[in-house]
């Protein structure tokens, strides 16, 4: 266990490890062969690309008697390919300060932010989806056609039932299906592992992993305690099957503690879910909910990353069989230039290891750690085979690690 005392309650369980063959499989050379391919129901939707559901029948492929094919199982998952996209309108420190009361020296000095994105005009969450993951597409030479599942990590989709699937009409991927997954500032690590059990586990070759907020739409632009954090954007990474050889998820470490809830949410709106009138009856029709914006206690949240993300890195490592001084690169989601650092130093890790773009973008939430992978991949910093421990942590609470290599 790597709990700390303090904000994070002591019998947190944590989920990490090494894969596992899984059960119900058969060895063909490089590869798994599932004995029972019963996965391909789940190729259940052709939508027509750009064209809207409306001269579309739905389920269409579900229910055709094409025969299946025999789902090709692999040993491992690599990441192959990623991209991103930001929002046109930057929002510098000192934007910020004709609104609130705030300077650019405070916000760069406590929190190492800049500037930041924010969604405007006819600009969508799903559409920078789209963007990030067309990039990561490209980058890693796979069509469309050929995703079998893309995971769409948020919190802020543009419809509270999720936009994964119209991500992937909007990709075109007629082959995949789709759905979202929620955990805050954790949740493109989480994803990311997800990613690696549906390949390693249930016959998916390839899986598109999607991290993406726009927390500008829950932010109190009135506080400045924390409107001058947040930022919007999106990035993705493609995760293929490859042999157990070349494997680059290398050991993971996972935790969440409700208990801690209470410093970092946007819950929905007490005042307008109450469902028993003054009287004691119940109220019908009940009234229209909506959510608050962001509430946070930062220095509650500071120490629970300060204190929590050191020790689920060093237990993702243990995992890998891997120290911090042989990993290549520390990528933490990109909260707060402090908490980086304090992380870095805790771990031992110099600065020339430590990937940070948090002055440009300030907190993305679920989009920061594949935006930074991204540009430190274009960049030519992160080279194929290099080491990454990833790491996200945030509202819920959650945390946790993912020791990846780099193709
Ligand atoms: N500009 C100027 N002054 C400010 C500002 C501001 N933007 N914000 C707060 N202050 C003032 C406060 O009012 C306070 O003044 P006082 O001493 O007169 O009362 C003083 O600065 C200190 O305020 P603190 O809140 O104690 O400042 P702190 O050093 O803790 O920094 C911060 C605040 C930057 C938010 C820090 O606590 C932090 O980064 N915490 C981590 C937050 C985080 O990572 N959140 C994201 C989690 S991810 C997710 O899941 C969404």
């Amino acid at each position: 266990m790597s709990n700390a005392p303090g904000l994070v309650s002591p019998s947190t369980p944590c989920f990490r490890g090494r894969d596992l063959a899984p059960s119900g499989l058969v060895r063909s050379g490089l590869f798994m062969v599932a004995r029972n391919a019963r996965r391909a129901p789940l190729r259940c939707c052709a939508p027509t690309v750009g064209g809207g559901v409306e001269d579309h029948v739905l389920g269409a492929a579900a229910t055709s008697s094409k025969p299946r094919l025999p789902r090709v199982v692999g040993m491992g998952s690599k990441l192959v390919g990623c991209g991103s996209a930001v929002p046109k309108l930057t929002i510098s420190n000192d934007d910020l300060s004709q609104i609130v009361e705030t300077s650019d020296e405070w916000i760069s000095v406590r929190t190492g932010i800049g500037n930041r994105r924010g969604l405007t005009g006819n600009e969508t969450l799903s559409g920078l989806a789209v963007e990030a993951a067309k990039g990561a597409l490209q980058k890693a030479q796979v069509e469309p056609d050929d995703v079998d599942l893309e995971i769409m990590c948020t919190s802020t989709p543009d419809d509270l039932f999720g936009c994964g699937a119209r991500v992937q009409r909007d990709l075109g991927c007629k082959n995949a299906w789709a759905f979202d997954a929620t955990a805050a500032c954790s949740g493109f690590v989480v994803g990311l592992v997800t990613a690696t059990r549906f390949i390693k586990g249930g016959g998916f070759q390839n899986v598109l992993v999607i991290g993406a907020d726009a927390l500008s739409r829950y932010v109190d632009w009135t506080d400045r305690g924390t409107c001058i954090l947040f930022g919007d954007a999106a990035g993705a990474v493609l995760v293929q099957a490859c042999s157990s050889e070349e494997d680059g998820l290398l050991g993971f470490d996972f935790h969440s503690d409700g208990h801690g809830q209470k410093h970092l949410n946007a819950t929905v709106k007490d005042g307008e879910t109450e469902l028993i009138s003054n009287n004691g009856a119940p109220l019908f029709p009940p009234k229209r909910s909506s959510f608050s914006c962001i509430q946070m206690n930062g220095k509650e949240v500071f120490r629970f990353a300060v204190r929590c993300v050191p020790q689920s890195i060093e237990a993702a490592l243990l995992e890998a069989g891997l120290t911090s001084s042989s990993i290549d690169w520390l990528l933490l989601h990109q909260a707060n230039q402090r908490i980086i650092d304090a992380v870095a130093t805790r771990l031992q890790m110099p600065p020339n290891k430590v990937i940070s773009n948090l002055a440009n973008y300030g907190n993305t939430s679920a989009a920061s750690i594949p935006l930074a992978l991204d540009e430190a991949v274009r960049s030519g910093k992160v080279q194929a085979g290099n080491t990454i421990a990833a790491a996200g942590f945030g509202a819920g609470v959650t945390w946790g690690c993912a020791i990846l290599r780099w193709k």
